[in-house]
């Protein structure tokens, strides 16, 4: 068994920190945030991810947790990165916590491997290389090692992976990645480090293309009677393109798809690539998110006064993360409209947005509402009874805007609602 650090307690450092330590490695977890650091001694867990505290909890013996460099590396053999790395104004990734990481490893003295799991632009491996070197630190490996869980699921994706992507400089610095990882029933892909940092852009890329692929497509739908739900179960049952992916709604959001296809376009617009598709793809996603108030004032006209309801505003079901979900830009719109905003999420806050009210439940967010858009497809949704709570509108049919897909139209219509969706004919 290894000793492993992990830099990094969010949503990837500690999946990874509790999976690694349930193989039975010993981890140690920093971070430079000493309320998290706190809570989690103390068995908190500071985010929202289903399995995740049962994990830490199951693994306590094997965990630790501190602010300190040295503690952290301190006899590891691994040395895990997975601080943030969002977007800098010019679009590319910002680098400081990886390069802050890095540079905190000046005094190692025991050969370890420095495994980068934060997403990173192409060539930042090399980067690092020189730099470690540049301080004397040739008996510090080097990895990438791409994440591709997703949140929601993300104990399950990293014990479950599709495969597990391993770049490194030196093959005995891959071999004991892999090895790290024995337990884990996945296809291993090796590669040089500049193709594993790209694997990981290019599979979000091409998720990405597949979102904004079917939007448009439900948009068409639209225009021309199609029923998009339809469509696509037509289309993904075809082998070669596989059903995932094809859901129509509001477009992506989240903490990895909109900074991840910044930076991919920027890394190469600046290697001197013009990336036409992703940036149709990035296009297409910031229209969709829009789309939801072209349909409310098609059915309200001017949305002054109006009081609407979003449903859902993390970025997807079964996380609290907000970061770049379209119910930022959606309140935003509506508050700019002079809309009288009331939003519920079972977990996530929405306190950045000024002029929108957060409730504590279904039922508050639907009283005497003009309208409601279902931003989240939250499970506690299907639980609702639509006919009563059309009836404690203030309109006498409410607008509801399917954000989703996730409601029965027939139903919902039958229940009171001047119910629309996404790419789904309006009546
Ligand atoms: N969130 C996901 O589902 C996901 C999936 C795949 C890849 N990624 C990538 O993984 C990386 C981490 O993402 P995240 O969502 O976990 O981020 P996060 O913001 O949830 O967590 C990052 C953590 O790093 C800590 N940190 C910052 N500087 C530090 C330092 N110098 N030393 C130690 N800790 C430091 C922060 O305090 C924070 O707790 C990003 O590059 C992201 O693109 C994320």
């Amino acid at each position: 068994m290894s000793r492993v650090a992990v830099f990094g307690a969010g949503y990837v450092g500690l999946v990874t920190a509790a999976c690694f330590a349930d193989l039975g490695h010993e981890v140690v977890i920093a971070d430079i945030l000493p309320e998290r650091i706190a809570a989690l001694r103390a068995g908190e867990v500071p985010i929202y991810e289903p399995g995740l505290g049962g994990l830490l909890e199951q693994n306590r013996e094997r965990l630790s947790y501190t602010l300190e460099v040295a503690e952290a590396v301190d006899g590891a053999e691994f040395l895990y990165v997975a601080v943030g790395t969002p977007p800098t104004y010019s679009g590319d990734a910002d680098l400081s916590a990886v390069w802050t990481v890095v540079d905190s490893l000046a005094g190692a003295t025991d050969p370890a491997v420095v495994v980068m799991k934060s997403t990173v632009p192409v060539g930042t491996g090399v980067k690092v290389r020189h730099r470690l070197d540049a301080r004397g630190l040739q008996h510090i490996g080097y990895a990438s090692n791409p994440e591709f869980t997703a949140e929601g699921t993300a104990v399950r994706d990293f014990q479950q992976p599709d495969r597990i992507v391993i770049g490194a400089f030196a093959d005995a610095d891959a071999d004991a990645v892999a090895a790290l990882h024995v337990g884990i029933d996945a296809p291993i892909v090796r590669a040089d480090v500049a193709s594993a940092e790209m694997i990981k852009l290019a599979a979000n890329a091409a998720l990405m293309t597949r979102i904004s692929f079917i939007n448009e497509i439900a948009n068409v739908c639209e225009a021309t009677g199609a029923d998009v739900v339809r469509v696509a179960e037509g289309v993904g049952l075809d082998r070669r393109i596989g059903p995932s992916f094809l859901r129509a709604g509001i477009g992506y959001g989240g903490s990895c798809f909109p900074k991840d296809s910044l930076a991919l376009k920027q890394l190469a617009a600046n290697s001197g690539y013009h990336f036409q598709l992703l940036n149709a793809v990035i296009e297409v996603n910031e229209l969709q998110k829009r789309r939801v108030i072209g349909k409310l004032q098609q059915r309200l006209g001017s949305l002054r006064g109006r009081r609407i309801a979003l449903l859902g505003l993390a970025f997807k079901p079964n996380t609290d993360d907000i970061r770049e979900a379209p119910s930022l830009v959606l309140a935003g719109r509506l508050v700019a409209e002079g809309a009288d905003v009331r939003a519920w999420d079972p977990v996530a806050r929405i306190d950045d947005v000024h002029g929108v009210r957060q409730v504590e439940t279904i039922d508050e967010a639907l009283a005497e509402i003009d309208a409601a858009v279902l931003v989240t497809e939250w499970p506690a949704l299907h639980e609702v009874d639509w006919r009563l709570a059309a009836s404690k509108a203030k309109a006498e049919e409410p607008v509801f805007v399917d954000g989703r897909n996730m409601l029965d139209p027939k139903l919902m219509r039958e229940s009171g609602w001047a119910y629309e969706a996404i790419g789904r004919a309006a009546q």
